[in-house]
Formats: C-alpha cells, sequence, structure tokens
C-alpha cells in the first residue's frame, strides 16, 4: 500500500509525477504529496484525500523542475492529515523522501534522534527514515541511504532527493515493490510500471536489499555492503489502453464486462486439440514431484481465499487430493505441518500481497513446493514461488476484484483436471467432460449481462438495507463469501456469507424483513436442501434473492427476486454465480453514491502484514 513515484529528465517532473500517481491512486487514498527540486530548492506540496485533492493545491503553485517525487498513502502510522502526508523531510530541507512500506523499530531511532537533537514534525515511521538519512548524508547520497537503511528493521520502498543533487535521485527497496523505467535521457521511479508505462516500457525490478542512484543516462545499483550489481531490463507487453476506463464510469463495471475475455485468455492453448488434456507447460519439469504429493495446501488472501476455498471442493472431488484452506496470514503463524510432499498453493491477483508472500517463505522453509498461481507478471510471488501459472486477466485496477477471480477458478479448474489426469484418478471421459464445460465459460459468462435491468432493480430496493446475508451450499458457500465481500467493500453495507445449512445454528436470529437474502440456488446435489433453507427464510418473513439457473421454475414461486445463470454443471454454476454478486454489489454502491474504485480504507494491493 501507498504508492511512489519518481522523475528524473529533461522535462517537467510535475505533470509526470501526478500523472503517475493517479495511475498508483489504487494503492492508497488517504492523502498524497510531491516534492520538486529546481535551482537548489525543493518544493513540496501535500493534501489530505485523494489525487484530485493535490491537483487542487497544485493550482496554488508553480513547481518547475526536472527532478522530483510523489506519494500517495494508505496510512499506518499517524492518521490522514497533512503532517503526516509524505513527502517528509528533515528539519533542514535538504533531503526529502517519499516511503512505501513499515519502519518497524521507528521509535527507538526516533528517540535516538530526538536525544540528538533532532525535531519531528509528524507522528510517521518514515520520517524517522529522512531523518536518519539527513544524519548521514554529506555529500555521498547512496552512501547516506545505506547507511540509514542498515540501522533500519522494516519494509521499505524510498526514492530520495537531496537539494544539493540536482542530478541524482536514489532508490531503494526491501519487501515493498519498486521499479526503474529507462527512458531517453529520462527515468522514472514507481511502485507500479503502470504509473509510468506509457513513457517506457523498459523496466528494471528492483531486488529486495538494493540501493540505485539514478541520473537521466545512468543507473548504478549497489547490493547492502555497497558492491555494484547488475539490473536486469524487461521489456513490459503492457498496452496502455488497458489501464483506462474507456466508456465505462468505473473500473470495476469495465472489469466486471471484461470477464469473458479475461477467461478466455487464460484458457487459450492450455487444453489439449482432443479436448481431453490441460497443457500446463510450467508445470512439465514438476510432474514427478506432483504425482508424489500427498496433500495440498492453499494459502491466500481475500477474494482469492475464496477462489481457494472453490478449489478445495473442486481438488478433492474431482482430482481426490487432500486440500486444506488457509488464510495467508493464519497459515504462517500457526505452526502448519508440512513437508516434502506437501504442495503449497498461493493464489494472488497482485503477486505482492505481504501475507502471501510471508506464506510462501513459511512453507518453502518447512521444505514444501510452492504452486503459485498470479496475475501480474514478474511479481514478487511470482518470482518466489517454485511453480507459476499466470491468469491473464489483464490488469485489475478496481479494488473490488472480480476478473481476477473468475479467471484463477478458471485455473483452479485446469489444475484439477491436469492432477487428476497425471496422478490417474481421474479417466479421459471424465476430463474431457470437464473441459468441455469450462470452455464454454465465457460464452455463458456473457449471456448473464442481459440480467443488468433485473439487478439494478434489485438494487434500488436492496441499498436501503443495512445488513445482508448470502447463503450457499458446496461451492455456492465460497461463492457466498465472495458475495458478502463485494458488497462490504464497496458499499459498506454489512454482508456475511454463510453455508446454508448452517444458518439454523445461529444467524436465522437475524432474519426479519429488514434483513435481504440472497441464496445461491443452483442445480445439483444439494439443491433440495437449499430449497429448505429458502423456506426457513421465507418463513421468518425475510426478503429472499435467489441466483438460479435458467430452467429452474420452482424457485420464482418462493423467491422474492430471481436473477439467472444459464444451466451448467455445479463447479461451472460457482464461477458464473459470482457475476450477478459482483453487479449486484456494484450497482448497490452506485444506488448509494460510494465511491466504487476507491472504498473508504481499503488499497488494491495489501504489501503490509
Ligand atoms: O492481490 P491478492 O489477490 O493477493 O489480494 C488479496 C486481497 O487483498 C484481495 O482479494 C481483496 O480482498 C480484494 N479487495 C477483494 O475484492
Amino acid at each position: 500500500m501507498c504508492g511512489i513515484v519518481g522523475y528524473l529528465g529533461q522535462k517537467e517532473a510535475l505533470p509526470i509525477i501526478v500523472d503517475g500517481l493517479k495511475y498508483l491512486e489504487y494503492r492508497g487514498y488517504d492523502s498524497a504529496g510531491v516534492a520538486v527540486l529546481h535551482n537548489g530548492r525543493i518544493s513540496v506540496v501535500k493534501a489530505v484525500g485523494k489525487i484530485n485533492d493535490l491537483e487542487q493545491e497544485l493550482k496554488k503553485v508553480r513547481l518547475p523542475g526536472s527532478l522530483g517525487i510523489g506519494h500517495t498513502r494508505w496510512a499506518t502510522h499517524g492518521r490522514p492529515s497533512l503532517g503526516n502526508s509524505h513527502p517528509h523531510a528533515t528539519a533542514d530541507g535538504r533531503i526529502v523522501l517519499v516511503h512505501n512500506g513499515i519502519i518497524e523499530n521507528y521509535n527507538v531511532l526516533k528517540m535516538q534522534l530526538q536525544a540528538e537533537g533532532c525535531v519531528f514534525q509528524s507522528e510517521t515511521d518514515t520520517e524517522v527514515l529522512a531523518q536518519l538519512i539527513g544524519k548521514y548524508y554529506t555529500d555521498d547520497l547512496a552512501g547516506a541511504v545505506l547507511s540509514a537503511l542498515r540501522d533500519v528493521t522494516g519494509t521499505y520502498a524510498i526514492a530520495v532527493l537531496a537539494k544539493d543533487r540536482p542530478e541524482q535521485l536514489v532508490v531503494a527497496k526491501k519487501a515493498s515493490p519498486l521499479c526503474l523505467g529507462l527512458g531517453k535521457n529520462e527515468v522514472f521511479v514507481g511502485s507500479d510500471a503502470i504509473a509510468f508505462i506509457k513513457h517506457t516500457n523498459k523496466v528494471v525490478y528492483l531486488k529486495d536489499g538494493e540501493v540505485a542512484t539514478l541520473t537521466p543516462q545512468t543507473l548504478d545499483i549497489r547490493d547492502m555492503q555497497g558492491k555494484k550489481v547488475s539490473g536486469k531490463v524487461h521489456k513490459l507487453a503492457l498496452d496502455h489502453s488497458s489501464i483506462e476506463k474507456g466508456e465505462y464510469p468505473h473500473y470495476m463495471l469495465k472489469e466486471i464486462y471484461e470477464q469473458p475475455r479475461a477467461v478466455q485468455d487464460t484458457l487459450d492453448g492450455r487444453i489439449s486439440p482432443q479436448g481431453d488434456e490441460v497443457i500446463f507447460t510450467e508445470l512439465e519439469k514438476y510432474s514427478e514431484y506432483l504425482i508424489g504429493i500427498n496433500k495440498i495446501v492453499i494459502a491466500a488472501c481475500g477474494t482469492s481465499w475464496h477462489a481457494g476455498l472453490i478449489a478445495e471442493y473442486l481438488l478433492e472431488k474431482h482430482a481426490r487430493v487432500p486440500v486444506e484452506v488457509d488464510y495467508a496470514a493464519e497459515f504462517r503463524y500457526r505452526y502448519p505441518v508440512l513437508d516434502a510432499r506437501t504442495l503449497v498453493v498461493t493464489i494472488s491477483q497482485s503477486g505482492e500481497t505481504a501475507d502471501t508472500i510471508a506464506a510462501i517463505g513459511e512453507a518453502q522453509a518447512l521444505g514444501a513446493k510452492v504452486l503459485s498461481i498470479v496475475n501480474v507478471p514478474s511479481s514478487t510471488i511470482a518470482r518466489n514461488s517454485d511453480m507459476v501459472i499466470y491468469t491473464y486477466a489483464g490488469r485489475e485496477i478496481g479494488v473490488a476484484s472480480t476478473k481476477a477471480f473468475t479467471t484463477q477458478l478458471a485455473v483452479l479448474c485446469l489444475l484439477t483436471v491436469y492432477l487428476g489426469r497425471l496422478r490417474c484418478s481421474m479417466t479421459e471421459d471424465y476430463a474431457r467432460n470437464m473441459l468441455q464445460n469450462l470452455k464454454c465459460v465465457p460464452n455463458e459468462i456473457s449471456k448473464i449481462f442481459k440480467e443488468v435491468e433485473n439487478i439494478q432493480k434489485i438494487a434500488r430496493a436492496f441499498h436501503k438495507h443495512s445488513n445482508a446475508l448470502y447463503l450457499g451450499r458446496g461451492v455456492g458457500f465460497p461463492i457466498a463469501l465472495e458475495g458478502a465481500l463485494k458488497l462490504k467493500e464497496i458499499s459498506y453495507i454489512h454482508a456475511e456469507g454463510y453455508p446454508a445449512a448452517e444458518m439454523k445454528h445461529g444467524p436465522i436470529a437475524l432474519i426479519d424483513e429488514n434483513m435481504p437474502t440472497v441464496v445461491l440456488a443452483f442445480k445439483g446435489r444439494r439443491y433440495e436442501k437449499i430449497l429448505g433453507n429458502i423456506m426457513e427464510v421465507k418463513a421468518r418473513k425475510g426478503q429472499l434473492i435467489a441466483i438460479a439457473s435458467e430452467s429452474n421454475e420452482d424457485i420464482a414461486r418462493v423467491a422474492d427476486a430471481v436473477i439467472r445463470i444459464p444451466d451448467a454443471t455445479e463447479s461451472i454454476s460457482a464461477i458464473l454465480a459470482v457475476l450477478p454478486l459482483q453487479l449486484l454489489a456494484y450497482y448497490v454502491a452506485v444506488e448509494k453514491g460510494c465511491p466504487v474504485d476507491q472504498p473508504r480504507n481499503l488499497a488494491k494491493s495489501v504489501t503490509v502484514e
């Protein structure tokens, strides 16, 4: 969380920095700020709130200069306020920096610095780092940064300016993402390449423990011992138009509508021409290992964790492998029992979620191999894992995850067939059937968009409530959790997902005419049971919205509203059923006037533990 940008070159830095910050706003939007160096003076402008608020402040001043840094904040240490906003500076204004991460020993360092006479302006951990660099700085900026970082424990991606170094920008990284864009006589810095991709696609990903000195023409990277290291230049294929909203009012809506294409791209080239095998060339060299595993442990967070829960049903039922699913943060600290025959699967859209990264380290330390399902190429999770399967959702910018989830489910279906066939627990016909159903998903998703008017109508009544219950059985249960999460995060309506049968053990007490219940009622082994649960809700005057298959005629007699999805097997219905729930959450949030793409207190990628 928090986004940092930097520019050093021949052009005016400010517009490039502000534009970069807009693309990084998904990382946090509690406050924002910029610093630009010109004629031996560093000018700093900050604002509480979003980049729009910063732009209003910037209208009041002129900040010329071709060296600058910027920051968009997701508050950790210190509330969102002007004083706590970045950039932070030394008392004499000689050093100015932006930071993403947490300086864990900041209190001890702060006390030491105060004893040495430093006066602090903010409550942040970051200001400690600025003061520390200031303490070490004489005329070697990179050296001072290195010395300061040796005193620090915690995580950081930083960009540092010194007012007497107009041709230098120093950056460093540990556990928070940071990449450098190399242009012609100019250089860019970003927490994510999206910040500068419209200027250059030549990108160097800084590694943990590296400090780099940038000039418009040179790049000098050192490790923590000060030894020179080389940085690999990647050519990114990111198409700039893919990061624009286009005709859509919100990224979330655009990304919901991109799902047929995203799932298709994720399936393309991964099903054999005969339709009975999955092609995962990325797993080939591990096939012996995968045949020998005796357990799969899935670790992930949020929406990706919900995908993991669905995988538990799929892998156990169809591939006959025992599966456990954990929140990544819990997995890491609960002393899991793993060995060389455990496959740990992590799932992540961003590839930068701190808890998931930590879970990978823990799993590998215990001797397990890690297979990660990731959307962002070259992300930390992709780099740290033994095996990687990419989802090809394309860039997901809306904070509420949508297309990443359906593409994760597509990969997990493929993985189920892959492991089932590899371990001879699935017949050829069974595999062919599953894959045939999977191939239909992009088209079936498209059909769901005809329900939009119906969903908008439901949202108009739904948005007045302050609580909601989502119920499902089997694979419908994780979908209920996902529907409830979507509603909570973008509309601020309290919602709970529950296994429908569990309702009787407590949550049923909540049901009355003010509590809408959304039920996943697709056909399958548990359908009659779910109908029973529906009747229990109705008997207590609950308002009932059912997500049901097209051919299900009896549901309309009991539900107050029905949203239709195409007829499909239970596993495929799970993928399809999340679409109406995403749309419902979206239109409820729109009805309430909520900032859909930037819900309060959230950030797209959670890079702190
Ligand atoms: O990037 P990741 O998939 O690792 O992110 C995990 C969660 O932070 C993420 O799914 C979060 O819950 C979303 N806001 C859900 O919409």
